[in-house]
């Protein structure tokens, strides 16, 4: 499809298709549907080669206060932290994290990559760093490593959790903590915390599958997958479907 050559909108493409402003081994396109091979043709608009890509991989770091979403009508999403010459692909979220959650979000349009990543037979880890409100000891991690049950009667498959760190905060004792879990019921990271009586006060992902999310990167910022770590998120799933 020409719509997705990266420079515009899918309506801007087909106003300058519509222009004459197009051209596929130098002939002009009139049809904006027009099915081109990007290998063998050479795509140009006002006589400029375009590179022509079908998909578009982000690592975006959720800032809280935006929904996963590509619209809602009350809050901002993910998707209107992209520059239109993102949005023209149509991307999407991998997955969802909670509004005041932060942290890593996989945006594409490969609809197939998304499946394998949140397919529940994939079991694909997801590791959250989170601030919580108690003392988090050893207990804590074996009934997490034995799974939880949650309100309603979820048994969760096994978790790892570590503690990296207890503080105070108003005189409460609190700690930092990591969570690999490999499902993603809704708020399951806040539910499993209330099932063993504390409460998580921060959320942050920090890792999905192979992809890590970049400390470089400020919240609200975001950036193309390198070729390594799309090459890694697809293969390491191929892999396991083996
Ligand atoms: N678990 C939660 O409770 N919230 C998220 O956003 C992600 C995992």
């Amino acid at each position: 499809m020409l719509g997705h050559i990266g420079v515009a909108s899918r309506a801007e493409i087909k106003k300058m298709v519509k222009q004459g402003r197009v051209t596929v081994d130098g002939l002009k396109v009139k049809d904006s549907g027009l099915q081109v091979n990007p290998d063998q043709s050479r795509i140009e608009v006002d006589g400029e080669a375009v590179l022509y890509r079908e998909y578009v991989y982000l690592m975006l770091h959720k800032p809280a206060g935006v929904v996963s979403a590509t619209e809602d009508n009350r809050d901002k999403t993910v998707i209107d932290l992209l520059p239109d010459e993102y949005r023209t692909f149509s991307p999407f979220p991998v997955g969802r994290l909670d509004k005041d959650t932060e942290g890593l979000l996989l945006l594409t349009n490969d609809g197939a990559l998304s499946h394998e990543l949140l397919s529940p037979r994939k079991h694909v880890p997801k590791t959250y760093e989170a601030d919580v409100a108690g003392e988090i000891g050893d207990s804590h991690r074996q009934r997490f490593a034995a799974g939880v049950e949650l309100d309603d009667g979820y048994l969760t498959k096994p978790a790892e959790l570590h503690v990296l760190e207890h503080y105070e905060k108003d005189g409460q004792s609190c700690c930092r903590i990591s969570l690999t879990i490999v499902e993603g019921k809704f708020h399951q990271v806040k539910r499993m915390f209330e099932a063993v009586g504390s409460k998580v006060l921060y959320l942050k992902r920090v890792s999905m599958g192979t992809l890590t999310l970049d400390p470089e990167l400020p919240k609200g910022a975001f950036r193309e997958l390198t070729e390594e770590e799309l090459y890694r998120l697809q293969h390491i799933h191929q892999k396991e479907n083996q």
